[in-house]
């Protein structure tokens, strides 16, 4: 075992294969989304997820004083969706958004969407624990998911 620092860290970490998300919402009539794979589940009763965004990510402000979001589950087609949302300013008007009743705005075409509220928030070294109360979903059997692995798409 060596000792951990930041490459190794890192490193170590991008062994983990994971899904891919973008979070959404809205605010004043604009659109904002980040690509996100710290997205896990949390809780059962009552049904909880979480995520955790880095404290000096460009909007953080907006993440933090928002109150819903949507969390969306990309599917393995949608990789300019995840490399769109990852920039500091992704565009939107290339993404199709349809919306819940709440006015919260989803991608279309991922394996599966979540409707969510926030519900805490915990800073935490450099990022920020996000944990939402999941109110509505959809998912979508035939699909395949875009997956993470070694810092590459699988
Ligand atoms: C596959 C992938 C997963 C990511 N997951 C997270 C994450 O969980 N939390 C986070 O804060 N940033 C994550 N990022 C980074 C953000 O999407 C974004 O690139 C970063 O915040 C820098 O852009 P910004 O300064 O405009 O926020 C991820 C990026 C990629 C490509």
């Amino acid at each position: 075992m060596k000792k951990s620092n930041i490459t190794n860290y890192k490193k170590t970490l991008s062994k983990f294969t994971t899904g891919i998300t973008v979070v959404c919402f809205r605010k004043n009539k604009k659109i904002y989304g980040k690509t996100i794979n710290s997205f896990n589940a949390l809780s059962l009763k009552p049904q909880l997820v979480l995520f955790s965004l880095g404290n000096y990510s460009s909007n953080f402000e907006n993440f933090f004083n928002n109150n819903f979001l949507s969390i969306n589950i990309l599917s393995k087609n949608q990789k300019n969706i995840s490399n769109n949302f990852s920039m500091k300013s992704p565009k939107t008007n290339i993404v199709k958004f349809f919306e819940t009743d709440n006015h919260i705005p989803l991608i279309d075409g991922c394996i599966a969407n979540l409707e969510c509220k926030i519900e805490d928030k915990i800073k935490k070294g450099d990022h920020t624990i996000f944990i939402c109360k999941v109110i509505s979903v959809q998912f979508n059997n035939k699909l395949e998911p875009l997956n993470y692995f070694n810092s590459k798409y699988l």
